[in-house]
């Protein structure tokens, strides 16, 4: 057992741990194990199946501790032109964004659209992502849109009772609030923030469309009772704080800045 560590954790195989910590795919793990690369507690160990115990034993791949996190959530500025995915042929992703990440299965909860920016939560927490995106539960997002078109005067009454969009499907109610500030320079449309309460496929701007209007401009600002830190520029990310945590996992109401 490594020195000032506590044992107890269940036992865990050797490559599953070092796989998870992104270290390598199984069969890549067991070469490096084979050519005696890898040492448990200081020791060579030469069988990728060794059961270890992630929270105690000390795990070097090449000389290099492989410390175990069992969890990670990172909160993502996303900026346009990257995809919500966790890989992809063409453009970077926003898992490769996560430039401190310690596992090797990070995935983002939900996806924004390629020039989308704002909030995106990305972990390896399965249960908290299903969460959050369940259609059972109606976790509200807010986005920030730039409106290109005019919006109909009934627009904020229309979306609060729930609007079809073009292809006939139903959305559900909406919360549409208009910003004061009228457009600005660079800027050519008009700003609202968005409420909805589901992850339909592109679903802010088709409700737009629905209306006649085109969405210049899109940026998600809050899911659930997560919003985005406005110190974080789009492609900056930074870990949720305990209590964000906290909060999400208990869907508790939203947490202001002032009471972090
Ligand atoms: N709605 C959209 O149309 N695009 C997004 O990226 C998110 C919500």
């Amino acid at each position: 057992m490594a020195k000032g560590k506590t044992g107890g954790s269940a036992p865990m195989r050797l490559d599953r741990y070092l796989t998870e910590m992104g270290a390598g795919s199984r069969s890549q793990i067991k070469d490096a194990a084979r050519k005696g690369r890898i040492r448990v507690n200081g020791a060579v160990e030469k069988s990728a199946e060794r059961k270890i115990d992630p929270t105690a034993d000390t795990v070097t791949l090449d000389g290099q501790t492989v410390s175990y996190v069992r969890m990670e959530y990172y909160m993502l500025n996303k900026p346009q032109g990257v995809v919500s995915a966790t890989e992809d042929g063409r453009h970077r992703t926003v898992v490769e964004l996560i430039s401190d990440r310690k596992r090797g299965d990070l995935f983002p909860v939900g996806r924004l659209d390629i020039d989308t920016e704002g909030l995106l939560l990305i972990t390896n927490d399965g249960e908290l992502a299903h969460r959050l995106l369940s259609p059972k539960r109606h976790v509200d997002k807010t986005y920030l849109a730039e409106i290109e078109g005019d919006l109909p005067r009934d627009a904020v009454r229309r979306f609060a009772e729930g609007i079809v969009l073009e292809d006939g499907t139903p959305v559900m109610p909406a919360e549409l609030k208009l910003c004061a500030d009228g457009p600005e320079e660079g800027r050519a449309g008009q700003r609202v923030l968005l409420t909805i309460r589901e992850g339909k496929f592109h679903q802010v701007k088709r409700m737009f469309e629905a209306l006649g209007c085109r969405v210049t401009y899109l940026k998600r600002l809050s899911m659930g009772s997560l919003s985005l830190d406005d110190s974080l520029k789009p492609g900056e990310y930074r870990p949720l704080t305990g209590r964000e945590l906290e909060r999400l996992k208990s869907s508790g109401p939203a947490v202001s800045e002032t009471e972090m």
